[in-house]
């Protein structure tokens, strides 16, 4: 029997989990590390914190007597996209913290970027909307605001790469500086069509090019572990942002399969086959994976918040003491109660792209408790995603017949119930949940001979239960309308 290890470094939390050939979770860890919020709307980690959790967590995984070492054919790896790491070519330290995707320091540069009407320029190369969220002006903040950064990265001394890149560089002792192109292709650096780092954006955005990772296909071998760190060399043979890696996981191998992820936030891809399909309804092209010479492009919906707003109920006003607590919390209530939440803490992404929205709770009563807050709370979920799936259905004139859901919160069976009816298709939870480590270990296992091909990967993909949808049309409408009014009311808040 041969394992793969999958390290899912997400934005709240680093995992490692050891996968048998069959796809099944044989030992995993995870631990949590600090978010930093430096001023409102500012997010950033540690990078140390993400190296110390992720090499930790992974020792955990492989410390089981289950699996013998030697039979760890690969390392796959899947991360939180776009995420920014700058370190010290010389001694591996960052220099920074890490800006974190969900950051929006970089507002002001997006908003001359689009006063100077480069919309059409960046999205024909990159296939993104310009948005704080992708890596290129939070590379530029960070060489323009530390003084002497941007002197020491034209002589060559610091590296850019996004986590996969820097998880790479430790695990290779330095050896490897590189990413692959689902990672690179959220960065609004990157060409996805010559799959190249794009000239003319480097010079628009003062970046570089010496600082940029080597890119690489998804599923190959990219470079070996340092024997320091497992005690042996092993295999580095799969790297996906960890989307990507979900959608793979979820084995959407043909054109019109779409997955949606509920983790820190919502991120639904549409796969799209060889072709590159450009969006005019705020959804992204990105590419997919990509295996041999074959790339496969996706369409995305980016949500920024999804279980995000449960750590919020957690942390941030203490409604809950434990995540897990919030079902129960929702259920204590029979619907919610006519209030709706917004949770656009960081702005608003697919459809809206609107970084002046700011989180909103509307319709409160006196009779509102902490049940419909939570309850509103979770749907927001379910309506973020329906308005990206209704803007991939106009977008791709494909209509969903199901929609395949992973990540944290699709334990709460009334949230999928509740998404299959605001969607009216099924939804299928699939029996292992883990599909974005899932997905990095088929990656790696694929370029290693632990699978010999995408088919006998999909023959892994199993259903735990789908949900029908089983509300009326008038229903539907109602609660539609309903949200989009809370939408409105969150929008234009940050002048
Ligand atoms: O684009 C951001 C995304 O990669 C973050 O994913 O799983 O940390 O919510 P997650």
């Amino acid at each position: 029997m041969k394992y793969l290890l999958a390290l899912d470094q997400g934005t709240t939390s680093s995992r490692a989990i050891v996968f048998d050939e069959q796809g099944h979770a044989v030992s995993s860890a995870q631990q949590e590390f600090e978010q930093i919020f430096p001023s409102p709307g500012h997010v950033e980690h540690n990078p140390e914190a993400i190296w110390k959790s992720q090499i930790e967590t992974a020792k955990e995984a492989l410390d089981t007597n289950a699996i013998p070492d030697s039979e760890i054919a690969a390392i796959g790896i899947a991360n939180q996209r776009e995420t920014v790491v700058l370190w010290d070519k010389k001694s591996g330290q960052p220099v920074c913290n890490a800006v974190v995707w969900q950051s929006r320091i970089t507002d002001p540069i997006c908003k001359r970027l689009k006063a100077d009407q480069l919309d059409s320029f960046i999205r024909e190369k990159t296939g993104l909307v310009i948005d704080a969220y992708f890596s290129g002006t939070k590379i530029q903040y960070l060489l323009d605001n530390i003084s002497g950064l941007r002197r020491r990265a034209e002589q060559g001394e610091i590296l850019f790469g996004t986590v996969d890149s820097f998880l790479i560089w430790r695990l290779t002792n330095g050896r490897v500086h590189a990413t692959d192109v689902t990672n690179a292709s959220r960065t609004m650096l990157f060409n996805i069509h010559t799959q190249e780092w794009d000239r003319e954006l480097l010079d628009l955005l003062k970046i570089p090019e010496c600082m940029l990772p080597e890119v690489m296909p998804s599923s190959g071998i990219i470079g070996h572990s340092d024997p320091s760190i497992f005690g042996r060399e092993i295999p580095i043979a799969g790297c996906a942002g960890d989307q990507q890696a979900a959608t793979f996981g979820q084995a959407c191998f043909s054109p019109g399969d779409a997955k949606n992820t509920y983790g820190t936030g919502c991120f639904m891809l549409l796969n799209t086959g060889e072709q590159a399909v450009t969006s005019q309804l705020g959804l992204l092209t990105t590419i997919g994976w990509k295996i041999g010479k074959t790339t496969t492009y996706c369409l995305e919906g980016s949500v920024f918040i999804a279980g995000a707003v449960v750590q919020w109920l957690r942390d941030g006003i203490g409604i809950i003491e434990e995540s897990a607590q919030v079902t129960q919390l929702c259920d204590s209530v029979h619907d919610n109660g006519g209030v709706y939440f917004v949770p656009a803490f960081v702005g608003l992404g697919t459809p809206y792209w609107d970084s002046s929205a700011r989180g909103t709770i509307i319709g409160i009563t006196r009779g509102t408790t902490s049940g419909h807050i939570a309850r509103a709370a979770i749907q927001s979920m379910a309506f973020q995603s329906m308005d990206v799936l209704d803007a991939m259905q106009q977008e791709s004139g494909v209509k969903l017949t199901r929609l395949k859901v992973d990540g944290g919160a699709t334990v709460n069976n009334s949230l999928l119930s509740f998404q299959a009816g605001l969607l009216g298709v099924p939804v299928l939870r699939p029996q292992i949940q883990e599909t974005t480590a899932l997905g990095a270990a088929f990656l790696a296992g694929l370029a290693t001979g632990v699978y010999a091909d995408m088919d006998e990967i999909a023959e892994h993909w199993t259903l735990d239960r789908e949900f029908q949808p089983a509300m009326s049309v008038n229903q539907r409408e109602n609660l539609s309308a309903d949200w989009h009014h809370a939408v409105r009311a969150a929008r234009g808040w940050i002048r």
